[in-house]
């Protein structure tokens, strides 16, 4: 077998679609992202890269908070609005209903399935963008999007992202139970 040789590009396939939410100046504002992940089991901590000229970063310095929202497939339309105009020119406060927590500063989002609220620990600095990574102190479900009290993918409908082709993708069939299916393997 041949590998292609593709050079470092940003091809992790696919990555998920958020809506990050900061208070910026005392408004809620929101942006697209598909740089996010979990990198602590727990307590949970989440961390998100931010090109630093975003305004939503200035409303996460500002507050030391800010959240993660995760869309379901029929808010795409709205989802890319958000990463294609930013709050620096576009009042994006009004987009989604916006509610608060524990936290008080860290706006989330009505119509997103989930919600994860987030206070920030660190930043690191990178070259183009930064990175926050927060701890959840608290996550919230709209009881529709629940099975057996837990989170269910099918319900949520979650928008994923694949680059550089730029295409949104929702989610097929289960393959199997992780941790499990496994240990059927024989080599
Ligand atoms: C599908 C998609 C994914 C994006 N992912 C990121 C990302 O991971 N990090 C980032 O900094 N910007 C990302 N962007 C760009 C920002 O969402 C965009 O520049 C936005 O307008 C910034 O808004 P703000 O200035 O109001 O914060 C993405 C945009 C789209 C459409």
């Amino acid at each position: 077998m041949t590998k292609k040789v593709l050079g470092p590009k940003t091809h992790l396939c696919p990555m998920p679609v958020v809506l990050v939410g900061a208070n910026v100046d005392e408004r809620p504002n929101y942006l697209t992202v598909a740089f996010c992940g979990t990198v602590n089991f727990k307590p949970v901590i989440v961390a998100v890269g931010l090109g630093k000229t975003h305004h939503t970063n200035k409303g996460v310095r500002e507050n030391g908070t800010f959240s993660i929202n995760i869309p379901s497939a029929k808010m795409v339309v709205s989802s890319d609005y958000c990463g294609i105009h930013s709050g620096s020119k576009t009042d994006k406060s009004t987009i989604y209903g916006t509610f608060y927590g524990k936290l008080n500063t860290a706006p989330m989002i009505k119509e997103c399935p989930l919600n994860f609220e987030c206070k920030l620990l660190q930043t690191i600095d990178f070259p183009v963008d930064e990175m926050f990574i927060g701890e959840v102190v608290e996550s919230y479900a709209d009881q529709k999007y629940l099975t057996n009290g837990v989170p269910d993918a099918k319900k949520i409908h979650p928008i994923l992202l694949t680059m550089p082709d730029n295409n949104y993708w929702s989610i097929g069939e289960p393959l199997g139970k992780a941790w499990e299916i496994g240990k059927k393997f024989r080599k």
